[in-house]
C-alpha cells in the first residue's frame, strides 16, 4: 500500500521510518497540508495520513475515494477536521486515540507555572545578565483550585499532576468519570470558584466557543485559562477583551482558533497579519506556543506505530 503522508515534518519522517516498506507499506512524505488544493497530490495512492490543521471535508473526501483512496489515517487523537459523517460508508477513517496524555498534560502543567512563575521573563533577562527581580512576583499552585473541563486521558492525567501540587481540584464533563480525589461540579460553578480553568475535552459543535463571553464574566478575577485542547473551543476576541480589561489573570495557550495556516511554520521573517494573535503574543501574561503538546518522544513513537497498525489492519 503507498500512503501519502501530508503536513509531514522531520519529526513525522523520523518516527514513521522504522515502519517504511514494512508489511508492504510505503509511505510518501509531503509537507503540503491536505485540502481542496492539495488533494490531487493523493492521486495514485491508496490512502492518505494527516494531522490537526489538514482540512478533510466533504470535497476532500469525495475526491480521495474518486482516486481510490481506502483510508484517512489520522496521526492525532482529535478529529474534528475530518468529515466523519460523510466519510462513513465511502473510506476508513483511522486516529490514534491515546499515545500519551501524559505528554500534553505536563505540557499544560508547563505553560502554566511558566506563567505563574514568569519564567519565560526571567530567562530572557538573565540571557540579558539582568538579574533584577522586580515583576517576576509570582503565586503558589499549593491550596489553589483548578477546574478541569473534560476528565478523559488527558484530564485525569492532569487532575494527577494538579493533585501532586496539592491543589484541590473540580471537574465538569458530560460524562463524569468519578474519582475521589477528583469533585465535579457543574460548568458554572467550575467557573466561578477555579482560579485556574484547564480545558481538556474535545472540540465538538456543543463545546465550540464554551468560553464565551457570558463563561468568562463568570469567572473569578484574575483566573488563568489554558488550553491544550483545541483553540475553537474560545472565542478568543472576547478572550483578549477581557485580558485588556486585567479580569483575566493570564492564558495559556497551545492551540488558537485561526491556527491552520500559521502554526508549524516558521514565520519569523513575515508581518503577523492575525491581529488578534499578535496582540495575544503581546502580552506579558499570554504564553503561546505552536500545538507542541502531543511532541515529545514517546508520543512520536506511539503515534507512528498505531498509525501504521490502523493502516496494517485495514489489509
Ligand atoms: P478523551 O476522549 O479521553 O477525553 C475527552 C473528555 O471530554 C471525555 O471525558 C468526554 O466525556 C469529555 N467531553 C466530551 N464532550 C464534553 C462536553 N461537551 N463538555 C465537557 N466534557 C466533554 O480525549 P483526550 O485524549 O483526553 O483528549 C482531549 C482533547 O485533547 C482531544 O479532543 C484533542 O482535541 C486534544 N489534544 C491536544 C493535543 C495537543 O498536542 N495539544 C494532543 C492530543 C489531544
Amino acid at each position: 500500500m503507498n500512503i501519502a503522508v501530508f503536513d509531514s515534518k522531520s519529526y513525522d519522517v523520523e518516527s514513521l521510518s522504522p515502519y517504511q516498506g514494512k508489511d508492504g507499506i510505503n509511505y510518501k512524505f509531503f509537507e503540503a497540508k491536505l485540502n481542496e488544493d492539495t488533494v490531487t497530490l493523493a492521486k495514485g495512492f491508496d490512502g492518505v495520513c494527516v494531522f490537526v490543521n489538514d482540512n478533510v471535508n466533504a470535497y476532500v473526501i469525495t475526491k480521495l475515494y474518486e482516486y481510490g483512496c481506502r483510508i484517512i489515517a489520522l496521526r492525532c487523537a482529535g478529529f474534528n477536521n475530518v468529515d466523519v459523517d460523510y466519510a462513513r460508508g465511502r473510506i476508513a477513517v483511522a486516529r490514534v486515540p491515546a499515545y500519551s496524555p501524559h505528554a500534553v498534560a505536563e505540557h499544560a502543567m508547563a505553560m502554566l507555572l511558566t506563567s505563574v512563575r514568569r519564567i519565560h521573563k526571567a530567562y530572557i533577562r538573565t540571557r540579558d545578565y539582568n538579574f533584577s527581580l522586580n515583576g517576576l512576583t509570582g503565586f503558589d499552585l499549593y491550596g489553589k483550585t483548578v477546574g478541569i473541563i473534560g476528565t478523559g486521558r488527558i484530564g485525569s492525567a492532569f487532575a494527577d499532576i494538579c493533585n501532586g501540587f496539592g491543589m484541590n481540584v473540580l471537574a465538569y464533563d458530560s460524562v463524569p468519570n468519578p474519582r475521589p480525589d477528583i469533585k465535579y461540579v457543574t460548568k458554572d460553578e467550575l467557573f466561578e470558584r477555579s482560579d485556574i480553568i484547564s480545558l481538556h475535552c474535545p472540540l465538538s459543535e456543543e463545546t465550540h466557543h464554551l468560553i464565551n463571553a457570558e463563561a468568562l464574566c463568570r469567572m473569578k478575577k484574575g483566573v488563568i485559562i489554558i488550553n491544550t485542547s483545541r483553540g475553537a473551543l474560545i472565542d478568543t476576541e472576547c478572550l483578549v477583551k477581557e485580558l485588556l480589561s486585567r479580569r483575566i489573570g493570564g492564558a495559556c495557550l497551545d492551540v488558537y482558533e485561526e491556527e491552520g495556516d500559521i502554526f508549524y511554520e516558521d514565520k519569523s521573517g513575515h508581518i503577523m497579519n492575525d491581529e488578534v494573535l499578535a496582540r495575544l503574543i503581546s502580552m506579558p501574561n499570554v504564553i503561546v506556543t505552536s500545538h507542541q503538546g502531543f511532541l515529545t518522544k514517546e508520543a512520536l513513537s506511539n503515534i507512528a506505530q498505531t498509525t501504521h497498525f490502523n493502516i496494517k489492519s485495514l489489509e
